[in-house]
């Protein structure tokens, strides 16, 4: 059962290609873990179950590398890249030489020992001699095989090499949910990801969303292998993940224009690399090539430049988010071109990072995208001060209520501590009616500031009682906008008990973890019931979610406004799973781009899904059909 579900795992993460449901999985899953809970004397640490990650650790040990891990030189032009070919066909006597040509995932180098198929402990690179033993860290990385498949030959003792990352997306939302928990977010995916690989507690490690590509070979006990080319389709047939870009090509020209085409199009990733890895194919040659004390010579890092400008910043303006946390928000004149798009502003995050850095208003500063996706301010640029640049002072009154803010203790950010604000109410009805929530179309901010100022709503309860009658009273909605908002606030009476839950803004609580309570209480009564140990034994669900959930629903005003929606007809209840509607789309994978014109995007996908197909993000060889609405990406 074990490699029956590993087997299943392996096809969903890392083939991209289910052949069983979620909820198949799941059951097989729960079934595999009552039994272990019966029989403990058969649970193995390479059972899928172990995944979720256990007790609270007090360190890492230190794991010494079977092989050092060596680090790369650098070629940062393409000049640099054909002094690199000079000196490999100098020392080989190679006319021509095939490389094979990677892309630099920017992640976390990690090292994997398997000893008879199996996945026995996995280190950071630490100084490349030795690291630090995260094993309990990697096994929640679902693309991470813990058993080889073993019908391919197998040594008793492998080391492989990879990189461990944390996709654009998922770093984009967990640092949009640590905003709202006024905690420090992470520069970059490159930080998230190790951040979340040095958690003491491995259960906050398999909530990351992290995922790992295998690149190479480190110890081994025996298998002939003539080249890097060879290693990685071994690699991949052991069920390790590898990156489909990888390319085997002759000469140096080719990994050149390879290399250049990479750097127009690395925003289309759905991870950050910064560079590309070029490697000679031949073991023989790497072999004659040998190293220097800190890198081999039969490989290269071709590193992009970094994409960065420079501008004024205006002005630093405070927003107060659905919370109560005030961020602090960089604005630009004039605003820049920064990979692929017009940036204005940049979050400044918090006043400790704007003290750390110095920025004052008025200055001419550096502007970089952290991971190409988020703007930010890297450093001022002090020589270039007149002296009339303003120290940011961050204000002690609400700038939207004028409540005197405060500062927790284990918090970086300042709050807006009064529940009624406007600010807070406006951003908590953007919430409730956004795409992931209860999906309210047309129920945007412009409209929202008209139903704030009109005092049409001072809860979101209120949206259920807004009539035709009372919207056309609007200066700026006409009749058939106002007909359609309230068609859409209808329509979301029947969202799922998950989107509810998520559109309620518990602090804490993702659209993860509502999915998660969703499917265990089934009620928000049964929720609303449920006592710390009940939420507690919830995969996903530890303390802090905990005891927030509990704080929310011990306040008589959140009780109150469930009771209104309750009472206005919104569906407080997990729907039970659809009779199977006809599966004609199953085994067929969907990329979406651009504006569909009959359906939301995220409608689209849910419309794929239940007749048994799949989205992904990114076109690969698996891919069945490209839906390519009005404006699409270059996908
Ligand atoms: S090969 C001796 N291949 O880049 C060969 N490295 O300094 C060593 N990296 O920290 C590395 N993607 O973790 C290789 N496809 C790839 C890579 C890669 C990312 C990282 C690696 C190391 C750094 C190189």
């Amino acid at each position: 059962m074990r490699r029956q579900i590993e087997e299943h795992n392996w096809r969903y993460y890392v083939q991209d290609d289910p052949v069983i449901t979620d909820s198949e999985y799941d059951r097989l899953l729960r079934e595999l873990e009552s039994l272990e809970t019966s029989y403990p004397e058969y649970r193995t640490a390479d059972s899928p179950t172990q995944r979720i990650g256990g007790a609270v650790r007090s360190g890492f040990g230190s794991v010494r590398h079977k092989m050092p891990l060596y680090s790369l030189a650098n070629a940062f032009n393409t000049q640099e890249l054909l002094d690199f070919d000079r000196r490999v066909r100098n020392i080989t006597g190679l006319e021509q030489v095939e490389y094979v040509v990677e892309l630099k995932i920017d992640g976390v180098a990690v090292s994997l020992t398997y000893e008879q198929g199996r996945f026995t402990q996995g280190a950071t690179r630490g100084d490349g001699v030795s690291g630090e033993d995260i094993s309990d860290n990697l096994r929640t990385i679902r693309s991470l095989p813990l058993r080889l498949q073993t019908q391919h030959e197998l040594p008793s003792v492998v080391e492989v090499r990879g990189e461990v990352f944390m996709p654009k997306e998922a770093f984009a939302n967990l640092n949009a949910e640590r905003e709202e928990a006024g905690e420090a977010v992470f520069a970059n995916p490159r930080n998230a990801a190790a951040g979340s690989l040095r958690q003491l507690e491995a259960k906050v490690t398999a909530r990351r969303a992290l995922d790992i590509f295998i690149y190479g070979i480190g110890a081994i006990d025996r298998l002939t292998i003539l080249s890097h080319w060879e290693w990685l389709q071994q690699l991949q047939r052991w069920g390790f993940k590898i990156n489909t870009h990888n390319k085997l090509m002759m000469g140096i020209e080719s990994v050149v224009d390879y290399c250049l085409s990479w750097q127009r199009q690395r925003q289309e990733l759905p991870y950050a690399i910064d560079g590309l890895v070029v490697k000679v194919n031949d073991l023989r040659s790497q072999h004659r090539l040998g190293s220097t004390a800190k890198s081999p010579r039969w490989a290269v890092a071709y590193k992009f430049p970094a994409e960065q400008a420079k501008t004024r910043l205006k002005e630093i303006v405070v927003t107060v988010g659905r919370t109560g946390v005030l961020t602090p928000t960089a604005l630009f004149d004039p605003p820049v071109r920064l990979a692929g798009t017009l940036v204005g502003k940049a979050v400044l995050h918090n006043e400790d990072i704007i003290r750390a850095r110095d920025i004052r208003v008025g200055d001419l500063v550096r502007v970089e995208k952290a991971g190409d996706i988020i703007p930010e301010v890297v450093a001022t640029i002090p020589e270039h001060r007149s002296g009339q640049e303003r120290v940011f002072v961050m204000p002690t009154l609400c700038p939207a209520c004028g409540a005197e803010v405060v500062k927790l203790p284990e918090e970086v950010a300042w709050r807006c501590p009064n529940v009624s604000c406007p600010a807070r109410l406006r951003e908590s009805l953007i919430h409730f009616g956004s795409r992931g929530a209860m999906d309210i179309d047309g129920l945007g901010p412009a409209t929202i500031d008209q139903l704030l100022e009109n005092r049409l709503v001072k809860n979101v309860a209120d949206l259920y009682g807004l009539t035709q009658t009372a919207l056309v009273q609007l200066p700026r909605l006409g009749d058939k906008s106002a007909a359609n908002l309230i068609a859409a606030i209808d329509a979301s009476r029947n969202r799922d008990l998950d989107r509810l839950l998520f559109a309620l803004g518990i602090r804490y609580v993702g659209a993860t973890a509502a999915r998660a309570l969703a499917k265990h209480f089934g009620s928000i009564k049964a929720l609303m019931k449920a006592n710390s140990d009940d939420l507690l034994s919830i995969s996903g669900i530890g303390a802090k979610i905990t005891a927030s959930i509990q704080d929310f629903f011990g306040e008589e005003r959140n009780l109150s406004t469930i009771k209104r929606l309750e009472e206005a007809g919104v569906n407080m209840v997990k729907a039970s799973p659809p009779p199977t509607t006809s599966q004609r789309l199953a085994g067929k994978t969907f990329v979406l781009t651009g504006a569909l014109a009959a359906f939301t995007r995220a409608q689209a996908q849910a419309a794929i899904e239940k007749r048994g197909g799949k989205v992904t993000d990114s076109i690969s060889r698996r891919t069945s059909f490209v839906v390519a609405g009005n404006n699409p990406g270059s996908k």
